[in-house]
């Protein structure tokens, strides 16, 4: 959607995967506050969202309440804390009669919500699809967009639709990101069906509109460490949203070494906004990759077998042109590896981890070729 928003996917917080309806005011100030606290926020995450339950009922104006139980302070002025914090607020909301949760939804009442959400000074808005009496999807969504835009307040518009018709098809003109699955799960296998999804559409990514492949479960439990760093990883390089799903104020420093690491999160970020994809499967082993700006790489050897594997990747056989050599930084060791040679990358990877490089040529593109065979 161009309305300036989502150049690269966004980062943040959601109270779902965690919290659920379970949610309040002062949850919400935490999350916030520990945000900044924590530091997350100068590495780039931004937004506090409030996903499902916030909602209660109509006024007799039609205009949408917010639980008097939840947030007493009501919404505009736990909107105002979150921003006086420099952070930006998310809601949800659902193009139906009733969220997924059976909270009031937004149909027949587009206009009112918008208007409401933009005098609160809301930022972003995930949009779901519950109790739609099987009208029109691509309308609904497109009314809402509309009266977003007719708001003047720039909104970031997610849509969270993946059953109905593949949003990655036509959302890109009505949002700024859509779903391409069901609901993640904190289970490897299920992430990996995210993930798997997620990658049938990459090349309809881009600034302005992503992929998603739903809420980080980084820190949720469950997950090993190496699980953890391989969905972060990953999401990172196919340029999905990274909307931390965890509890901020209480995080293991494995944990917050993983959220934290600039030099993955920079891959997420690049501006070229292309999404990296999977290149080569074998026995387990997987090599994805993706363009960067700069005519630099990203690539990531990907162990989801049982064992510890040597993976390899061939500059050839990944589809990165091998005419000027590469300076290689493994992004998880922080360490530059020097120059490679031989026209590949490899490292022995532990079993669900990943390795992960950058790449960088060693001449600019005008001296391409010319020194071709130099490396
Ligand atoms: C749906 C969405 C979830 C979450 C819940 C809230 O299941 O896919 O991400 O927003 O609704 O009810």
């Amino acid at each position: 959607l161009e309305n300036g928003l989502g150049l690269t996917p966004p980062m943040g917080f959601n109270t779902w995967n965690k919290f659920a309806c379970d949610i309040h005011e002062d949850l919400v100030k935490d999350m916030a506050h520990a945000m900044i606290d924590s530091g997350l926020h100068k590495l780039g995450y931004q937004y506090i969202n409030l996903d499902d339950c916030w909602q209660i009922t109509r006024n007799e104006t039609g205009y949408i309440v917010e639980d008097p139980n939840a947030f007493p302070s009501g919404m505009a002025s736990l909107i105002a804390h979150v921003h006086d914090l420099g952070l930006k607020f998310g809601l949800y909301s659902d193009a139906g009669l009733r969220t997924c949760a059976i909270r009031p939804g937004s149909l027949g009442y587009e206009t009112k919500d918008a208007v409401l959400y933009a005098e609160w000074e809301v930022d972003f808005l995930k949009y779901d699809n519950c109790w739609n009496l099987g009208k029109d999807l691509k309308t609904r969504y497109q009314t809402m967009s509309d009266a977003l835009n007719a708001t003047g307040r720039p909104i970031f518009f997610s849509l969270c639709e993946w059953g109905e018709q593949d949003p990655a098809t036509w959302a890109r003109p009505i949002g700024n990101m859509w779903r391409t699955f069901q609901d993640i799960r904190n289970d490897w296998n299920w992430i990996l069906s995210c993930l798997d999804y997620n990658d049938k559409w990459h090349q309809y990514a881009g600034p302005g509109g992503w992929n998603d492949p739903d809420i980080l479960e980084v820190g949720n439990g469950v997950l090993s460490i190496a699980e953890s760093r391989s969905h972060f990883t990953l999401w990172a390089l196919v340029k999905a949203p990274l909307l931390l799903g965890n509890d901020l104020r209480n995080m293991t420093s494995d944990i917050f070494e993983i959220i934290s690491n600039k030099e993955v999160i920079a891959l997420n970020q690049d501006p070229l906004g292309i999404q990296g994809n999977k290149r080569l499967s074998m026995n387990g082993t997987e090599v994805w990759a993706g363009d960067l700006s700069n005519n630099e790489y990203a690539i990531v050897l990907f162990n989801r077998s049982d064992k510890e594997a040597d993976i390899v990747a061939k500059f050839d056989d990944i589809g990165i042109a091998a005419n000027s050599p590469f300076f290689v930084r493994d992004i998880w060791m922080h360490k530059d590896l020097g120059i490679a040679h031989s026209g590949m990358v490899s490292a022995k990877v532990a079993s669900h981890d990943v390795a992960a490089f950058r790449l960088k040529p060693v001449f600019p593109p005008t001296l391409r070729g010319k020194y071709h065979n130099i490396a």
